[in-house]
């Protein structure tokens, strides 16, 4: 059962009914100004943080699910009958409708009693503003007089206070209204120094502010007052809850067109400068006003929405690959590329499962992320890379988040996720093969944004190390603080008190608790760590984080190794997790992955056992599971994890973050065929076709896709902010395809399915355009190369002479 289909030309995705089981959606905006939509046309805008300068309101978990949102409506006035063209809130029977989401805009278009009403939106590149623009045709035969009313519902800038202060909230609420465009301005007359606007392009017949003379008391937004009786109010909020609201009258003789631009924007004026005249209490206009009067220009808007377009182009093209499976193709071409970007501008702060209010930006969550966008954005890497490192504390540790507009790490979380720190390692890594650019080690960064606390980046990069050395428990494996990258494995919280935080309240000492995932982690980062200090002729520091490797390495073939597989943890008890002993939880996919990608065990069969086992017990056909059994029960030594029913989340849920993590571990063991399985079991596109029972969008990677033991396996459900982005995009593009950055140039190591005939792929790395051909001539996956015509030993393609900007290689896999 299908929703809709790919228009992979367009790169759009196109959904033919609206009721898609769950809101699938899209965002607008790619550098301050975000909003989220869905479609039917729900969501939110705010301004860099989701919850302290959130613009419009969103009403998540409602019924309808998704409420609050864009909304237009247009009435026919002849007849008194009125619609929303997209759907929602009025859910009239709609002729042709769709909703094309692209890249950075979505299109939703329906006809209904013969007027076609299309609205395009997106956020211009370089503004903090959106802009609708609707089209209504006339496809009747004869003249139709019509009214299109605009809504949003304003938010009270800080979404968490603006939900829950209702007594203070109710009398704030200011509006200023001034030649047609509608200025939400609450606390503008004290601290704040930035209001919304929401313009017309048409001469308007009319406005409203206030939510409840619009909608009419005792009724919703699927019947306001003001679109049934075909006029607005031109009500003026004074508290209570101010909204923006247009009205306009067109009349369309058949065939005609007309269109009709909304904008929609934040605007900041300098805090001496905000009120015009001086000493009054009404909005200095001067600077906001030409933005709002370019934008209401169709010339302009077309020409911005050009831009865009033309700014995908060019990330996207980056890496283009061609190969003979279409779920590949569209995922690495266009929707995993453009999921990552999400996740670079949103880490996992707000979507349709993350409230915008909770987290800030995740440390871990972001320094992983940089995996699936550092190619594409690289100079933004560089700013997220020192701003991550800058909230790093002295002892290397790091708090656990830290929230976007300040740049600071946040209290309420803290730090102690022993994984934290070394994942710095991993992204910075990332960035130098990507980018060469080895300068930025030297770059000088405070600790807890502390000024004259700056060390060379290096540094922090070295301290993350020593802070699990310096924290090593009974077995010498890392202690595991209050989780590692499974956040819901809390093995030093003995929590039997509802609502309390599992992952913030500690009260075991931790000095037992051990985590084999982390020493996997530790492996891999330290022998990184070591590449880079011999590049920077620090040899004896690389001897050592070799060292350091090597031993550690040791210690998981001594004390996390259970025979058959990798053990998990040691508990707070000391007793093993994830071993055959257990009687629940006796495998878990983390270490399975993160251990072989680490290179543990691959010369001497734990990898190729490792990952028989985990075909054996955690694979299912929607993918791979957490762990197995699933815990029937809460246990208290082992916290959040066992808190959700069996196949949910991380209680053996298929989190697909970590199904990559399997697919690389395969790939090192030379199997194409079965990392290319288990890539093409949580490939969105690829289960397309069972939408309803996916439920998630098509075109994203979900966080989680219920586990076997779950009534509803197959349902992902936590789709776009994910690791699982960056990842996937990883593995396929990097160990599948093989085309993988490293410090000397560009690695050509393909382990793709023994059915492949070939594949090419397109790649601009550091200023050149790769062109990389791949014929398969045997079984196996040992490569041959030519560059540029000639024959060449080895598999790193490596820089050319400069000046030359495109060298074509092909590749004969033996
Ligand atoms: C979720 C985890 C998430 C954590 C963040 C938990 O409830 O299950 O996936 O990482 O919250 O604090
Ligand atoms: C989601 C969190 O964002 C991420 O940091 C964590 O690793 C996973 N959940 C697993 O718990």
């Amino acid at each position: 059962m299908k929703y809709g289909f790919f228009d992979d030309k367009q790169r759009e995705y196109v959904i033919t009914r609206p009721d898609t089981p769950l809101p699938w959606i899209n965002y607008l905006g790619c550098e301050a100004y975000f909003g989220l939509i869905s479609n039917t046309a729900g969501g939110y805008s705010f301004y860099r943080d989701a919850r302290l300068r959130r613009l419009t309101r969103y009403r998540y978990n409602n019924a309808p699910f998704d409420f609050g949102g864009r909304y237009i409506y247009v009435r026919d006035n002849d007849t008194g009958r009125f619609w929303s063209p997209s759907w929602e809130p009025t859910q009239d029977k709609l002729e042709k409708y769709s909703c094309r989401h692209g890249m950075g805009y979505s299109i939703i278009g329906s006809t209904f009693e013969r007027i076609r009403a299309e609205t395009l939106y997106f956020v211009p590149l370089g503004e903090n503003l959106e802009v609708w623009q609707v089209t209504l045709t006339n496809e009747g035969k004869k003249t139709r007089r019509l009214s299109l009313f605009s809504s949003v519902e304003f938010c009270l800038w800080d979404a968490q206070d603006d939900s829950t202060n209702f007594q203070r909230n109710f009398s704030t609420g200011q509006v200023e209204i001034d030649r047609g465009v509608i200025y939400h301005k609450t606390e503008y007359r004290e601290r704040r120094n930035h209001f919304a606007y929401f313009a017309c392009s048409e001469k308007l017949a009319g406005y409203d502010t206030q939510r409840d003379v619009f909608l009419g008391s005792y009724r919703g937004w699927d019947r306001p007052a003001a679109v049934v009786r075909g006029r607005s109010f031109n009500s003026v909020a004074n508290g209570w809850a101010p909204i923006g609201s247009h009205h306009v009258r067109v009349s369309l003789k058949p065939g005609e067109s007309r269109r009709v631009i909304f904008v929609l924007g934040y605007h900041e004026n300098p805090v001496d400068d905000k009120f015009d005249p001086p000493g009054s209490q009404t909005i200095n206009k001067r600077t906001v006003k030409p933005v709002i009067a370019k934008y209401l220009d169709p010339a302009v808007v077309s020409a911005a929405f050009e831009s865009l377009r033309g700014y995908w182009d060019r990330l996207l093209g980056l890496y283009q690959a061609k190969t003979p499976d279409q779920h590949a193709n569209r995922m690495v071409n266009i929707w995993n590329a453009y999921q990552c970007m999400a996740t670079f501008n949103m880490s996992r702060s707000a979507s349709f499962y993350e409230s915008g209010i909770g987290r800030g930006l995740g440390f871990r969550d972001s320094t992983q992320d940089l995996l699936g966008f550092v190619h594409m954005v690289p100079e933004r890497a560089r700013e997220r890379i020192l701003d991550l490192a800058a909230t790093q504390l002295e002892s290397g540790g790091a708090y656990h988040q830290y929230q976007p507009l300040t740049k600071r790490g946040n209290n309420d979380v803290g730090s102690n996720f022993n994984d934290d720190p070394l994942w710095l390692i991993v992204g910075v890594a990332a960035y130098l093969k990507e980018t060469g650019d080895w300068a930025i080690l030297d770059a000088p960064v405070q600790y807890d944004n502390r000024p004259g606390s700056e060390t060379p980046l290096f540094e922090h990069m070295q301290r993350s190390l020593r802070y699990t050395l310096d924290r090593l428990g009974p077995h010498k494996l890392p202690l595991i603080g209050r989780a590692d990258w499974n956040d819901c494995l809390n093995l030093n919280c003995f929590s039997e008190t509802p609502g309390e935080s599992f992952q913030t309240t500690t009260n075991k000492d931790g000095k037992v608790a051990e985590s084999v995932f982390i020493a996997g982690l530790f492996v891999l980062a330290a022998r990184e760590l070591a590449e880079i200090a011999l590049r920077r002729r620090l040899a004896s520091e690389a001897g050592e984080y070799r060292d350091a490797a090597g031993r550690m390495e040791e210690t998981v073939r001594a004390h996390g190794w259970d025979g058959q597989w990798f053990l998990r943890a040691y508990d707070d008890s000391g007793k093993k997790i994830g071993s055959r002993e257990c009687e629940e939880g006796k495998i878990f996919i983390e270490t399975q992955g993160f251990c072989v990608l680490a290179g543990i065990g691959i010369a001497d069969g734990m990898a190729r056992k490792a990952l028989h086992a985990v075909g054996e017990h955690l694979a299912t056909r929607h993918g791979i599971m957490l762990q197995q059994p699933a815990f029937s029960k809460y246990y208290l030594n082992l916290g959040e994890i066992s808190s959700y029913p069996p196949g949910y989340k991380e209680n053996a849920g298929i989190f697909c973050h970590n199904n990559p993590w399997v697919m690389i571990a395969e790939t090192m063991l030379g199997e194409g065929d079965r990392a290319f399985d288990y890539y093409l079991r949580i490939n969105p596109s690829a289960r397309e076709k069972i939408s309803a029972v996916h439920r998630c969008e098509p075109y994203v990677y979900a966080q989680m896709i219920a586990g076997k033991d779950a009534p509803t396996h197959g349902e992902a459900k936590n789709s776009w902010l994910t690791g699982t982005a960056a990842w996937n995009y990883y593995a396929i593009t990097q160990f599948i395809l093989g085309i993988r950055p490293i410090y000397e140039g560009l690695m050509v190591a393909p382990v793709v399915p023994s059915t492949w005939k070939g594949f090419s792929v397109s790649r601009l790395f550091r200023g050149v355009r790769y062109d990389i051909s791949v014929v398969r001539q045997g079984k196996g996956n040992r490569v041959a190369m030519s560059i540029d015509g000639k024959g060449f030993a080895g598999n790193v393609i490596p820089a050319p002479p400069s000046g030359v900007t495109s060298v074509s290689v092909r590749v004969e896999l033996r």
